[in-house]
């Protein structure tokens, strides 16, 4: 089977990404200088999530045809994706992905795994906001083999990955309105904030794709490359 052809992230992101996940860690990847440096003095369960979604990283990038590279992190934590490549990495227990596409295809990426698990006590105030609560109890009701706090969680997770490589800004969790649409398996994002003037892209909705599956959440965000130049879009999505 190749690489990235039959990842579970790979159902909520479009074609023209490569995903590559892992639920192990194999014991003999080995990661550039650049990438053992963002270690430092990590504990053992970082170092193995790093490692393992480093490594799927590299091979995402080997199905995209490029050379072996160093993924290293930058200050704010986004990875470093060689020129011309967006993606986005994340980890939970039991579960590491990474997913990248080509830049002329894609603006961004935001992906994010989460136990499909009730937050725990206290968080859902400090990530909703007072208009999000309505959907989510409702949601709870009808389907409650979904938790939908954590997906509303993983959601804006991936907004925000998505988000900061695009605006280099910081973007609270008040920041965005979510919308779930449980039938479609989609959300949307209205952001609450502009990005500044001096971004290239400055989107006013995020709309993603979220997949709960063997005990985790899943979410995705893929912003395509609109087809004419954008320097004069301000794409709504
Ligand atoms: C950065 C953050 C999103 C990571 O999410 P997480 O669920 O804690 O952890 P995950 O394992 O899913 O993702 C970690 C990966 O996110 C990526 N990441 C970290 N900072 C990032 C940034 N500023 N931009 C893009 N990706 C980033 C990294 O690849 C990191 O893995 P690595 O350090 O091994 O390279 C989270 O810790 C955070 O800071 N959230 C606050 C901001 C936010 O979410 N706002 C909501 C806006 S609506």
């Amino acid at each position: 089977m190749p690489v990235g052809s039959n990842e579970m992230i790979a159902e909520i992101l479009p074609a023209a990404v490569v995903a590559v996940e892992a639920r192990s860690d194999p014991p003999d990847v080995v990661l550039f200088a650049a990438e053992q440096a963002v270690l430092g003095r990590a504990v053992a369960k970082r170092r193995r999530e790093f490692t393992t979604a480093r490594d799927c990283a590299h091979r995402a990038l080997t199905v995209l045809g490029l050379p072996p590279l160093p993924i290293p992190s930058g200050p704010r934590g986004e990875p470093r994706w060689p020129m011309g490549i967006v993606g986005s990495i994340t980890h939970c227990h039991g579960y590491r992905a990474c997913a990248v596409a080509r830049a002329s295809e894609l603006l961004a990426l935001g992906i994010d795994a989460e136990p499909n698990e009730p937050l725990p006590a206290g968080v859902l105030g400090a990530i909703a906001r007072p208009e999000e609560l309505p959907q989510l109890c409702q949601l709870a009701h009808t389907t409650p083999a979904v938790h939908w706090d954590r997906l509303l969680f993983s959601a804006k997770e991936s907004v925000y990955k998505a988000w900061f490589p695009l605006t280099r800004q910081e973007l609270g969790f008040e920041d965005a309105v979510l919308a779930i649409d449980p039938r479609a398996g989609s959300f949307t994002a209205r952001l609450l904030v502009p990005a500044p003037p001096a971004a290239d892209v400055r989107p006013r909705t995020l709309s993603g794709r979220w997949l709960v599956r063997d005990g985790l959440v899943l979410t995705a965000i893929a912003l395509l490359a609109p087809a004419v130049p954008i320097a004069l879009a301000v794409p709504d999505e």
